[in-house]
């Protein structure tokens, strides 16, 4: 190989290598909503819930439930412990009960008077047809 083309080579190879590094700072990736997780709330439940109801599944388990009972969701709280073996301290079980039925039940919504801009988020998410239609 003569030096020239070494040097054309080496020049190349160094071009590429700009090439590669030079956007990565100005890189934008904008995600999609993230479903993933639970929605936020006051509730003490909302941080058990975290921690004992999203290790096996996603949250889209809760987000896809039309608007249960408290009495329905206590019972699937007990479920997720007997059937399938969620290791949730018993002390916890009502306090997360509370949270979903709040967060996914029927009893949603009851604190979004409190959080206008929670409210709002909510209202480009999916779901919010069927709330609004009072499902
Ligand atoms: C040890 C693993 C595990 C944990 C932890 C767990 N789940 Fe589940 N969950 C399952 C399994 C397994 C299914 C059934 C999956 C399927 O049918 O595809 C399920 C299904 C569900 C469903 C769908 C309806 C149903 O009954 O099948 C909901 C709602 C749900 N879980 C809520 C919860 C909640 C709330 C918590 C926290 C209290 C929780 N899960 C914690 C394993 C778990």
């Amino acid at each position: 190989m003569k030096k020239s083309q070494n040097l054309a080579l080496a020049l190349g190879a160094a071009a590429m290598l700009a090439g590669l590094c030079a956007p990565a700072g100005a890189l934008e990736i904008t995600l999609p909503p993230d479903n993933a997780s639970l929605k936020p709330s006051t509730l003490p439940g909302y941080q058990k819930a975290l921690q004992n109801c999203i290790a096996c599944h996603s949250a889209q388990y809760m987000q896809t439930q039309p608007a249960l009972s408290h009495a329905w969701w206590t019972a699937e709280v007990q479920k997720m412990k007997k059937a399938y073996g969620a290791p949730i301290p018993d002390a916890d079980m009502s306090e997360i009960a509370d949270y979903l039925f709040q967060a996914y039940g029927a009893g949603r919504g009851a604190n979004e008077a409190n959080a206008p801009a929670r409210a709002a988020a909510h209202a480009t998410k999916t779901s919010a047809p069927a709330r609004a239609a009072g499902k």
